[in-house]
């Protein structure tokens, strides 16, 4: 008799599920940023065609191979290469499976950050000054503390399981985001100088278009902010029940994401206006303050100048940055986990507790190497890996994996259109874009 394995137990559990796992820092920071830094509404215009034209087919693929599979992406892509060469499937598994890892290790110190600004305007009303300037400051202490905060909050969340961990958490806290980031917008549109940031957000300027640096900048964006490349949706894939309508959920999480990412715009760029407004600077050399500075300094000095309710705003904002980074953090720490439990034999508990140790050691190291190693591993990872991993599996599922896939039945059924745009389209438009960021 087949093992029972823990799994979504309904269908809007999975999709707030995988959607919590896309939506992340990179819909309400990065996208935003993107957007503003190359041409606004032509940004969005590109995205939407590369979120249709790649990332969703790319999406699907990756499902489809967990969700045939039932299993972590070790064993799903073993399979997929069973009868090429069963061992560079299993090691294009590990790689992924590091590849969470890795991103994990930066994203928790990114997450910790959001933790400590939450906490910033509670210690600020209670009037804790030296708290407050720690919340504030960059130190390797903070990040020593609020790093594993977020690891353990992520591994409360893993130790429950699928359907009482992340299924029953992604129920509660993806509502909750949505609820907080409508509240934000319309607030923020209230404000003197938000109608200039939806205009400026809004209104493509077609002369950046054909830019390649926004193309490359949208397939980035949209690859990192789906999770794709390191087996985060091959793993959720894995835990839907065999009969579900895979093509349609997919479509529901890729919506869902790029709905979010659109929302965050309507909310980071006219707040971002609405700060210049109040006279802080916030475009350099006609580009958007930098990185970080943005949302640890830019939003925390608005919100300062509204006064009593910019203790709420801000407190409001960074709760919804920190559930954003959870949902997120859940689903890549599934991937080793599920690994040790199903191909080690590990209780989950303990495999939980051994994937949190190890990806504290690499992000301790990272802390500790802050100033190179941060933006260095943050490069690898998604101009490198993402992309190249998404092209492996393109070509896993058009030409490597015969037996038991269905887009590669000789007869043209209903899927035949989109399987021959999967062998062969997808390929050639991922190599152009990876070829193109290489060369830069
Ligand atoms: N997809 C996650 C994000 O966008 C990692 O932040």
């Amino acid at each position: 008799m087949a093992q029972l394995r823990d799994g979504f137990q309904s269908r809007i559990g999975f999709v707030l599920a995988a959607a919590g796992a896309a939506v992340g820092l990179g819909n309400i920071w990065g996208f935003p940023t993107q957007a503003a830094n190359h041409g606004g509404g032509a940004f969005l215009l590109v995205y939407f065609i590369v979120i249709f034209l790649l990332a969703l087919p790319a999406l699907y693929t990756e499902l489809y191979l967990g969700h045939q599979a039932q299993s972590n992406p070790v064993n799903a892509l073993r399979q997929a290469w069973q009868e090429k060469a069963p061992k560079v499937g299993a090691a294009a598994g590990y790689l992924g499976l590091s590849g969470a890892i890795v991103m994990l290790s930066f994203y928790s110190i990114v997450a910790g950050w959001m933790l400590a600004y939450s906490l910033e305007p509670i210690s600020r009303a209670m009037g804790f000054e030296q708290i407050n300037a720690f919340l504030q400051g960059d130190s390797t202490a903070r990040n020593l503390i609020f790093t594993p905060l977020m690891l353990l909050l992520t591994a409360s969340i893993i130790l429950k399981g699928v359907k009482s961990g992340i299924e029953a958490w992604s129920r509660r806290l993806m509502p909750m985001l949505l609820l907080l980031l409508v509240a934000l917008i319309a607030y923020i549109a209230t404000l003197d100088g938000a109608a200039e940031g939806f205009s400026a957000y809004l209104k493509p300027d077609f002369a950046k278009i054909t830019d390649p640096d926004l193309i490359i900048a949208a397939m980035g964006q949209a690859f990192f902010s789906l999770s794709l490349g390191v087996g985060c949706m091959m793993i959720y894939g894995s835990y839907l029940k065999p009969n579900e309508n895979l093509p349609k959920l997919t479509f529901s999480v890729a919506a869902l994401d790029t709905g979010v990412a659109f929302l965050a715009g309507l909310l980071i760029i006219p707040a971002v206006f609405v700060a210049q407004h109040n006279g802080v600077q916030v475009f350099q050399d006609g580009k958007l303050i930098g990185e970080g500075r943005l949302i640890f300094a830019v939003l925390p000095e608005l919100f300062s100048s509204m006064g009593a309710i910019g203790l709420w705003v801000g407190l409001t904002f960074f709760v919804l940055m920190s559930i954003a980074s959870l949902t997120s953090t859940i689903s890549s720490t599934e991937i080793p986990v599920s690994f040790l439990v199903e191909n080690h034999g590990l209780q989950r508990k303990t495999a939980t507790w051994w994937v949190t140790v190890v990806i504290m050691v690499v992000a301790t190291t990272i802390i500790f190497n802050f100033d190179w190693l941060f933006g260095l591993v943050i490069t690898l990872f998604t101009q490198y890996q993402l992309p190249l991993m998404g092209l492996f599996y393109f070509i896993t599922v058009g030409w490597m994996w015969k037996r038991g896939n269905q887009l590669r039945s000789e007869s043209k059924g209903k899927h035949y259109w989109f399987a021959q745009y999967v062998r062969f389209v997808c390929p050639v438009l991922m190599s152009a874009v990876f070829l193109n960021v290489a060369v830069k």
